[in-house]
C-alpha cells in the first residue's frame, strides 16, 4: 500500500476511534490535539503538551468503556493526573491518547469512626487533606506538590514524601482501589477493612505501577487521628555522625510523635537562603554549617508535645550534638523554615540541571556523597552538587548541576547526563540501595532498573505487565 493511502486509512480510523471515545464521554471531553497543545507539558515545563488527544471521562464506566475501545484499536494510552512527576512517566507524543482523571475528582465523606473516606482518583492531595482535617482527622501523606498532584498519581507513583518515617508510603494510606484494566475491566476493590486476609491483596499490584498495568479510578484511604499540636526546628550540625546522633535521640524521646526528619546540606541551604535571589527563604541561623535538619514533632496536645520537644533540642545542645537551634515561634516562621526544604525551584533554573531520588543506608550516606563529588568533579570541576532529602527513610535527592559554557546539544546533554546517571547509581548497588526512593521508574530511569532489581524480578514485571495489558497500550515503553 503506498504510504500516503496507508495515512489516509490510519487517519480515518483514528478519526473513527475519538468518534466512538466522544459518544462515550461526551464529544466536549474529547480534546484533539490543538487543544491539548494549549496545555503545558508538565508541571516543569511550559511546551506544548503533545497528544493525539485528551479524554476526560466522568467515572469509572466511561473510563472502562473508553479502555475497551483503545484496546480493541492497540492505541496507546497514557494516564494524567497533576503531571507533577520527576521521572517522565506522563511523557506522552503525539500518538498517545492521554487519558486525564480530572473529572474523576469526587470526594465522599468522611467515615469518622472508621476512619476512611473514599475519593476519586483526580482528587487533589491538598484538598483531601483539608477534607480530612475538617472531619477532625488527617491523611498521613504531605508533599511539595500537594497543591496539583491528584491522589491517583500519588497512589501510582506509591509516592513518599514529608511524613513517610512516621506514616510510611502511599502504599500504607490506601484500603480499597478501583482499577480499570487495560480491556476494560473494572477491577473494584474497594474495601474499607483494616483487616482482610482473603486471598491476594491485588491492589498492591496497582500502587506504584506507574499507569503500566491499570488505570485507578478510586480509592479508599486511611485516615489518622488530628495531631493539631506542631513543633518545628531547623537545627545546624557540624558533622554528619551528629544528625544521626540527632536522629536516633528524636526517635526515642519524641515518643511516636517525630513526623519529619528533613536534611539539607550547605550548598542547597545556601542557594535558598541566598537574600539576593528572589524567592528564597531569609535564614533564622547562620548560613556557614555543614548540614541542617528540619526536625518536626505532631502530637494531640500542644503542652506536652512541646515541653518534650523542647527538652530534646535543650539535651542535644547541652551534649553539643547539634551547633545551632531554632524554634519557630510561629506558623509563619514555621512556613519559612519549610520554604528552605520545599522550594526546589531556584536549583531546577540550572541548566543542565540531573535530578536524582535515591535510597541507601543512613550511615553510608556521608562517604557516598564525598565519593560521588569527587568522581563529578574529577569530569566537571566546577560541579555543584545540591544533596538534599528525607534523611529517616535512608532518601536523598541530588541535584547535580554541571557548568555549561553555553546550552549544550541534544546529544552533548545525553553525554552528560548518562555520565553524571552512572557515578550516581553504580555505587548504590553495593550498597543496597536504589536507584529510585520515592519518584519511581519512568523513562528516565528505565535502562538502570537491572541495577536495583534482579533479571528474575524483571522477569516476572513482565510477565505480569504482558498477562494484564497484552497490547501495551497503558504507558508503553515505560518502566520496562
Ligand atoms: C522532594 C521531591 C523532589 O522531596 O521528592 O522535594
Ligand atoms: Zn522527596
Amino acid at each position: 500500500m503506498a504510504s500516503r493511502e496507508k495515512d489516509i486509512l490510519t487517519s480515518k480510523s483514528t478519526a473513527s476511534l475519538l468518534h466512538a471515545i466522544g459518544q462515550v464521554v461526551g464529544a466536549e471531553h474529547v480534546l484533539d490535539s490543538d487543544r491539548v497543545a494549549e496545555r503545558a507539558s508538565h508541571f516543569w515545563d511550559s511546551s506544548p503538551l503533545l497528544a493525539l488527544a485528551l479524554v476526560r471521562p466522568a467515572d469509572t464506566a466511561q473510563t472502562a468503556a473508553v479502555l475497551k475501545l483503545c484496546n480493541d484499536a492497540n492505541q496507546p494510552v497514557v494516564t494524567h493526573g497533576g503531571v507533577t512527576g520527576l521521572v517522565q512517566g506522563d511523557k506522552s507524543d503525539a500518538r498517545d491518547i492521554i487519558l486525564s482523571t480530572e473529572r474523576l475528582n469526587d470526594i465522599e465523606p468522611v467515615e469518622v469512626t472508621g476512619r476512611t473516606v473514599a475519593v476519586g482518583s483526580g482528587a487533589i492531595l491538598h484538598t483531601i487533606q483539608q477534607h480530612a482535617i475538617e472531619a477532625g482527622l488527617q491523611f498521613g501523606l504531605d508533599l511539595g506538590a500537594r497543591g496539583s498532584c491528584t491522589i491517583g498519581g500519588n497512589i501510582a507513583t506509591n509516592a513518599g514524601g514529608l511524613q513517610v518515617l512516621r506514616y510510611g508510603m502511599t502504599r500504607e494510606q490506601i484500603l480499597g482501589l478501583e482499577v480499570v484494566l487495560a480491556d476494560g475491566t473494572i477491577l473494584s476493590s474497594m474495601n474499607s477493612m483494616m483487616k482482610n486476609n482473603a486471598g491476594y491483596d491485588l491492589k498492591h499490584l496497582f500502587i506504584g505501577s506507574e499507569g503500566t498495568l491499570g488505570i485507578i479510578t478510586r480509592a479508599v484511604l486511611r485516615l489518622r487521628p488530628a495531631t493539631p499540636a506542631i513543633d518545628t526546628a531547623l537545627l545546624a550540625f557540624d558533622s554528619f555522625d551528629n544528625v544521626t546522633t540527632m536522629l536516633g535521640l528524636a526517635g526515642a524521646e519524641l515518643n511516636g510523635t517525630l513526623d519529619a526528619f528533613e536534611v539539607i546540606w550547605k550548598p542547597f541551604y545556601q542557594l535558598n537562603t541566598n537574600s539576593a535571589r528572589e524567592g528564597t527563604s531569609q535564614s533564622p541561623l547562620s548560613r556557614d554549617h555543614q548540614i541542617y535538619v528540619i526536625v518536626e514533632s505532631r502530637g494531640a496536645n500542644a503542652q506536652q508535645c512541646s515541653q518534650a520537644f523542647e527538652q530534646v533540642l535543650e539535651r542535644a545542645l547541652d551534649q553539643a550534638i547539634i551547633a545551632d537551634a531554632v524554634i519557630a515561634q510561629s506558623e509563619r516562621e514555621r512556613a519559612n523554615i519549610w520554604h528552605i526544604r520545599e522550594h526546589i525551584e531556584i536549583a531546577l533554573q540550572h541548566d543542565p540541571v540531573f535530578v536524582y531520588d535515591i535510597s541507601l543506608p543512613i550511615v553510608a550516606m556521608a562517604d557516598y556523597l564525598d565519593n560521588l563529588e569527587a568522581n563529578l568533579k574529577a569530569h566537571w570541576p566546577e560541579v555543584i552538587v545540591y544533596a538534599y532529602g528525607h534523611l529517616a527513610d535512608g532518601n536523598l535527592h541530588i541535584l547535580v548541576a554541571p557548568p555549561a559554557a553555553t546550552a549544550l546539544t541534544r546529544t552533548e546533554h545525553d553525554t552528560w547526563y548518562e555520565l553524571s546517571n552512572n557515578l550516581v547509581y553504580q555505587p548504590l548497588q553495593a550498597l543496597g540501595g536504589s536507584i529510585s526512593a520515592e519518584h519511581g521508574i519512568g523513562l528516565t530511569k528505565k535502562s538502570y532498573l537491572p541495577l536495583s532489581r534482579t533479571q528474575a524480578e524483571i522477569d516476572l514485571m513482565r510477565t505480569l505487565k504482558h498477562t494484564l495489558d497484552p497490547y501495551a497500550i497503558l504507558n508503553r515503553n515505560k518502566v520496562i
